[in-house]
């Protein structure tokens, strides 16, 4: 149906007669002469209808936005002084001899060229919104980033082998997905938080290296980079050690870099422990582009009469801690109290903080409401720890240690985007040692900080009997300016272990039978060792993209509720359907 696509055609074809087809971007009507632009997959060109002939301009004169047509004529140069430099065909256009018109649009929802439109409206009309050029570019970008990590991973033997959806219960932590079985009443499938099971299953069928562009499902708490149903890039491998399985996938996300950005990721990517993390930036998914960091004081205020700060001091689980912000002497009053107000949202109670006016003047230098709560030695070590100067401004967080690491964390980035403290570019850091477990106040049992899976550093296995706070598991995660692009770990290959794991967590033998016994049942019969990873492909095109959300890299997402505002998903079903799964749905209760 065509010859060429609108944004292929330039000067050289200058008196060349081709066939386009696309879209009507917009038709400006020009007192007798008709300029339409129009759009395919490859960008847009300028077709132009004389009123000379009468056959194409009839169809020109009716065509409106968003129809589609194909359309016959010679390209020429366009005429001096209606040239358009920021277009790649604005040199040029196309006077029609012949235009067909192939399908009418009803009036749009809105422009396709329009800036400002309502997510909602949007989410709706989705099919029109991926119209766009920043839709289309977002989408094409994905697929490439895709293509690229697939062809990485062919490359080196990796098999790509698909697990199931209709699957049980898999344990990332989230809430499950469940579908009802009509075949077995009263019994549900769940869909799969991650492939995480098959794919360990799948090391000890043998297949050694193993990869999937895998949809997961987990019904949580959704924000910016959290869907309902997401992808990862889900990879399992036997035999390979944690640093030769960070050494590969770091080779892998650089070679992505290079060939999607032509952007140069560090070699080695830096590596820092967990531990290290929530010290220096509150946060196990630091973003290195900000430079600034929490300094620790929890020992020097001890002592100190201000009660909001020696509480803290003296409480094993508190925590008092620095955040030197260079240049925030200019921060006005008004600007300290919003930022008192940000952290709020974290659990902190204040934001007690000292302006430095002039770093060598001792406490006369300093501007604080709390300066007379502490002593000369406690205010010079202050200055010294956080290496304030001049014009640089304190803030203080003091509280339990993660009300203090959320709220410093989270104003350590906010503070630095305010003041334009952001760098550039990529930073990626991988994060290590983590702890294996961590006590659930709540649940009175230790939890896993990633999945009951993970294996124990093997010198720390003696630790399970008598601290297992202090236990450190194989796990890594990717961080990439500040987000957690993905997280794996050597898994326990070994079954007794894994059945000594699940009891801490409070797991009991029979509970594990019935919820992962054909793992336990797996990992007697030749588990080889094996370890892997999964990224998130949404969080990594959006940042690729430089997308807000990763809304904006998914064609077909859910919004903050978890519904589909195109298909109107999720929605009843007839009651034949309900019958079928012998289901009832009780009356919602009025705060539903
Ligand atoms: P984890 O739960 O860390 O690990 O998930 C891996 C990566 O998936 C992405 N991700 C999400 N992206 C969008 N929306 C969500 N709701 C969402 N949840 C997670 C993140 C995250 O780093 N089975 C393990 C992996 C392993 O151990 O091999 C797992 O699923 O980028
Ligand atoms: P107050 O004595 O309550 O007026 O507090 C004095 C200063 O300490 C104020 O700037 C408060 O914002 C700040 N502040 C109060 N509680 C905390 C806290 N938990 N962490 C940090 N600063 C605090």
């Amino acid at each position: 149906m065509r010859t060429h696509l609108c944004e292929q055609l330039n000067q050289s074809h200058i008196d060349q007669t081709v066939k386009l087809a696309g879209w009507v971007l917009n038709r400006r009507d020009h007192g007798g002469v008709i300029f339409i632009d129009l759009r395919d997959r490859s960008g847009r060109i300028q077709v132009v209808a004389d009123p000379d002939y009468p056959a194409p301009f009839a169809i020109a004169d009716k065509s409106r936005n968003e129809y589609v047509l194909s359309v016959t004529g010679r390209v020429r140069a366009r005429p001096e002084g209606t040239t358009n430099d920021d277009l790649t065909t604005g040199k040029i256009e196309v006077i029609a001899d012949h235009i067909t018109l192939l399908s009418r649009s009803e009036p749009l929802p809105f422009q396709i060229d329009e800036d400002e439109i309502g997510e909602s409206t949007r989410l709706k009309y989705r099919f029109l919104d991926l119209r766009r050029p920043g839709m289309q570019s977002a989408l094409r970008m994905r697929h490439k980033i895709i293509s690229a990590l697939r062809s990485f991973l062919d490359q080196r033997e990796f098999v790509d082998i698909e697990t199931p959806i209709l699957t049980r219960s898999t344990p990332e932590g989230a809430r499950d997905y469940l579908v009802p079985s009509r075949t077995h009443p009263g019994k549900f499938f769940a869909l799969p938080q991650s492939p995480q099971l098959f794919k360990q299953l799948l090391m000890v069928s043998g297949f050694e290296r193993y990869y999937q562009i895998a949809r997961c499902f987990r019904d949580e708490d959704l924000r910016a980079d959290r869907q309902p149903e997401f992808t990862q890039l889900d990879i399992e491998v036997s035999f390979m050690d944690e640093d030769e399985i960070i050494g590969l996938m770091e080779q892998m996300i650089r070679q992505c870099f290079k060939t999607i950005l032509d952007v140069q990721l560090p070699n080695p990517f830096p590596r820092i422990t967990y531990a290290d993390a929530m010290s220096r930036y509150g946060i196990d998914r630091p973003d290195l582009r900000v430079s600034l960091e929490l300094t620790e004081i929890t020992d020097l205020m001890k002592g100190v009469e201000f009660k909001v700060f020696s509480g803290p001091a003296n409480d094993a689980k508190g925590r008092v801690a620095a955040l030197n912000v260079p240049g925030g002497n200019k921060l006005s009053r008004a600007q300290i109290d919003q930022y008192t107000t940000f952290v709020a949202q974290y659990g902190a109670r204040g934001l007690a903080y000292i302006k430095v006016n002039d770093a060598s003047a001792g406490r006369e230098g300093l501007q604080s409401p709390i300066l007379k709560f502490l002593p000369d030695d406690v205010l010079s070590e202050i200055l010294g720890r956080t290496a304030a100067a001049t014009n640089d401004l304190i803030f203080f967080g003091a509280d339990k240690a993660s009300v203090v690491n959320d709220a410093l964390a989270a104003l350590r980035v906010e503070v630095a985007r305010d003041l334009d403290l952001v760098e550039p570019g990529w930073k990626p850091i991988w994060v290590v040692d983590f702890p294996l477990l961590e006590w659930s106040e709540q649940d009175q049992h230790w939890q896993s900080l990633h999945h009951p899976f993970t294996a124990p550093r093997t010198e720390h296995i003696a630790l399970l009997k008598t601290d297992p706070g202090k236990i450190l598991s194989r796990a890594y995660d990717l961080v990439l300016n500040g987000s957690e692009l993905g997280g794996g770990s050597i898994r326990i290959h070994q079954a007794d272990l894994q059945q000594q794991i699940l009891q801490l967590l409070g797991i009991d033998t029979e509970q594990a039978e019935a919820k992962f016994g054909f793992l336990l049942e797996a990992l007697k019969f030749g588990a080889p060792p094996h370890g892997g990873i999964a990224f998130g492909i949404d969080r990594l095109a959006a940042l690729m993209c430089g997308a807000e959300s990763i809304r904006d890299v998914i064609a077909f997402p859910k919004t903050q509720k978890a519904s589909c505002l195109l298909t109107e998903a999720p929605n009843q079903v007839d009651s034949a359907q309900l019958r079928d799964l012998r289901l009832q749905i009780n009356k919602p209760r009025s705060t539903d």
